[in-house]
């Protein structure tokens, strides 16, 4: 495991869209073990391939109930607003009130390339949509209101 360079503010490639992953090959067990472990020395709640440079759907959170790693992550419902103080470990020391739903259900694969189902509210709804709209190129200051 090694830990990885953020990429912050007006790096172009948090603009990019990330391609969809087709194998789960061991450079991408390497790519998720390696953003768990720059998420958690950056004291983040989540972080996706773009922001370690690597256009990819990959996508890792913690938001106090351990560790979740989506491949291929889809957002399948939303339900309700809320607004909540986001932040970002690509905008080191910034926050912004953002409108997100208060409940997510995604669809995505596990490293075993099982299909899983992740669902939640609070926090969780919103590392979940914070973390795929990086994989379109979104980033949480697109939103701010
Ligand atoms: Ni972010």
């Amino acid at each position: 495991m090694a830990i990885r360079e953020i990429r912050v503010e007006d790096d172009e490639i948090l603009r990019k869209k990330s391609r969809d992953v087709k194998e789960i090959n061991e450079k991408i067990i390497t790519l998720l073990d390696d953003m768990a472990e720059t998420m958690y020395n950056a004291n983040g709640g989540g972080l996706a391939a773009p922001q370690v440079g690597v256009l990819k759907k990959v996508v890792v959170i913690d938001v106090g109930d351990g560790l979740i790693e989506l491949i291929n992550p889809v957002v399948i419902e939303t339900k309700g607003e809320k607004v909540i103080e986001e932040a970002c470990l690509s905008f080191p020391g910034k926050m912004g009130k953002v409108i997100r739903p208060r409940y997510v259900k995604v669809e995505a694969l596990n490293r075993d390339g099982e299909k899983i189902t992740v669902e939640g509210e609070g926090l969780l709804a919103v590392a979940l949509c914070h973390e795929t709209d990086h994989l379109n190129g979104v980033l949480y200051v697109d939103k701010v209101i």
